[in-house]
């Protein structure tokens, strides 16, 4: 049996982020999203809470080494594994140390490191500030690539395009579960990683959330605003390697709908206010 990224009900459960210095990006996410960091090797801190996980692995700052994602269980996991292969995707073995034995992982066509697989136990971060890590959005030169790769390799459900006055795509927002999106593309000049969310659900979570920025000294780079695909509230901030860090809320729940249309405009990015088109 193969099963889509859909059926297969895969969530967004971590990140593997590069930089220059992966103690004080750990040390960061730890104030910023209130979670603990730790030192795991010469090479590698992590930052863990109430499902979020950040990996800080020594590498090139604002880069992607891999991205997890979590499926529902084993049938699934196994059945996503073999729609991927039936598509000719080649499957390699995952290097995340957050999912159980039998995870796998494939390359998108920018190159990027994507891992599917059974979560681990929690290893009891069940206090802190409610905000699981929800989606990660891409930046990529060739985002309808990406776009037929994700939803037509690995059967994400594209939800929402942006398409500009030449109808060339600039944004697609594809699910890989009932959030509007689990993954999101830019078209921009450069590849690589455009942002990553966390859903904390509620708006008053989000101003919690500015509130323990402001007693930390960290500003508001964009927002809060509202996104036109996703519907979702948002506020934006930057971890010290210049990665944009998103808190979104009421982001769009998805029951069956066609796939939505959007202008490339200002207004698309946030129906309040500021937009910050992707160049
Ligand atoms: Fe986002």
């Amino acid at each position: 049996m193969t099963l889509t990224a859909v059926q297969a009900r895969a969530y967004l459960h971590h990140l593997a982020i590069e930089s220059s210095n992966p103690e004080r990006l750990a040390k960061f996410y730890a104030v910023a999203m209130d979670m603990d960091a730790e030192q795991v090797s010469d090479t590698e801190w992590r930052a863990e809470g109430p499902r979020r996980h950040i990996l800080a692995v020594k590498g090139k700052d604002k880069t992607l080494r891999f991205a997890g994602f979590a499926v529902k269980d084993s049938d699934s996991l196994a059945g996503l594994k073999a729609h991927v292969e039936a598509q000719g995707v080649e499957v390699l073995d995952s290097p995340s140390p957050y999912f159980e034995t039998g995870a796998f992982a494939l390359r998108d066509p920018d190159g990027n490191l994507i891992c599917f697989g059974l979560a681990k136990p929690d290893k009891g971060h069940s206090k802190g500030r409610h905000g699981p890590v929800q989606h990660l959005t891409l930046a990529s030169t060739d985002v309808r690539a990406m776009m037929e790769f994700y939803t037509g390799k690995l059967g994400f459900q594209l939800t929402d395009t942006v398409m500009d006055e030449g109808d060339e795509m600039k944004t697609f927002f594809s699910t890989s579960n009932h959030e509007h999106h689990t993954l999101a593309c830019f078209q921009t000049s450069v590849q690589g990683i455009d942002h990553h969310s966390y859903e904390v659900g509620q708006w008053t979570h989000i101003r919690d959330f500015c509130d323990h920025w402001a007693s930390n000294d960290i500003k508001i780079v964009w927002g809060p605003g509202r996104h036109g695909p996703g519907n979702n509230l948002f506020a934006f901030i930057n971890d010290p390697d210049g990665n944009k860090i998103e808190i979104s809320a009421e982001l769009e729940v998805i029951h069956d709908r066609d796939a939505g249309v959007w202008p490339q405009a200002e207004k698309t990015l946030n129906l309040w206010g500021k937009g910050i088109i992707r160049t």
